[in-house]
């Protein structure tokens, strides 16, 4: 990778993905197509972030087909390690991404966001990127990697991108090849719980109090959704605001299990 790297023109923008390419990891290529001269895609099923009873074993990526969707984007590399290449044995160092890897979805998943920031970590010195492209899909790893980025003076752009959902508002994401036809229909719920508050907000609703329950009111209305968490926070220190939330505006997250395939989606409100 480091030889392929020489050989790159600057700059060099960097998309790691688990694989099981879909149309969002392709805006992300996209993106990083506009933005570097070059780019470089990454393919690695990190094992270590995801916890014991996660979705591991079933996880849909195909590597035959990820690196054709790779390759029609347009990239000039594709990093695609071994999990012994990644962590050979004696590797023990981790990158720790403080409070911020401990709330939300760091606290549903003990240890998800040190062994994200980790790999991430190991993919940028492997790849050694100008920029690099995270979806704002996962509004809380895309933080930990700026924050990761500035606080270990990496010197590298973390450039997000925005959401992609398909005609029903449904995010895309790797884990809908789960979901049955009902379930990808009761999915639905998940975009219009975030919708709903976002009205409130517009009507102006100043309370995340009222907004997170309002997203839970929406989500119980659908039989097949159970509400993992719902919550507005300031998009900033990504902590509850101290009263009413001001102008500026809010982040709206949910995490909703729809049978046993875990789903989230965020939406920015202001
Ligand atoms: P993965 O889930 O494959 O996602 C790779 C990148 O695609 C992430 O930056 C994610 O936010 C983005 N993405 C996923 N769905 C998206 C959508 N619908 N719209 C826009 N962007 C979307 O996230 C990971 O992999 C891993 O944690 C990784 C960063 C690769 C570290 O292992």
């Amino acid at each position: 990778m480091h030889a392929a790297r020489l050989c790159m023109q600057s700059p060099v923008a960097v998309v790691p993905t688990l694989g099981g390419l879909h149309a969002g990891h392709k805006a992300l290529l996209h993106a990083a197509r506009k933005g570097g001269e070059s780019v470089v895609g990454t393919l690695f099923l990190n094992p270590k972030q995801f916890g014991e009873n996660e979705d591991l074993a079933r996880y849909p990526a195909d590597h035959e087909r990820d690196l054709g969707i790779m390759r029609s984007a347009g990239v000039d590399a594709v990093f695609a390690p071994s999990v012994d290449e990644m962590y050979p044995p004696g590797d023990a160092f981790t990158v720790n991404p403080g409070p911020i890897g401990d709330v939300l979805e760091g606290a549903q998943r003990p240890g998800h966001f040190r062994a994200v920031a980790t790999v991430v970590a190991k993919l940028f010195s492997a790849t050694r990127p100008d920029l690099a492209y995270f979806g704002q899909k996962d509004a809380q790893q895309l933080e930990v990697v700026r924050r990761m980025a500035h606080d270990l003076r990496f010197e590298i752009d973390v450039v997000p991108v925005e959401t992609v959902r398909d005609e029903n508002g449904v995010a895309l994401s790797s884990r809908l090849a789960y979901l049955s036809e009902n379930e990808r229909v009761a999915a639905e719920i998940v975009y219009a719980s975030l919708c709903s508050a976002r009205d409130r907000w517009t009507g102006r609703e100043r309370a995340a109090s009222a907004l997170e329950s309002d997203i839970r009111t929406v989500i119980q209305s659908e039989p097949l959704a159970t509400l993992d968490y719902a919550a507005v926070i300031d998009p900033e220190t990504f902590e509850p605001h101290g009263g009413p939330i001001p102008d500026t505006g809010a982040l709206a997250l949910v995490a909703v299990r729809i049978g046993t395939t875990r789903l989230i989606d965020n939406l920015r409100l202001n």
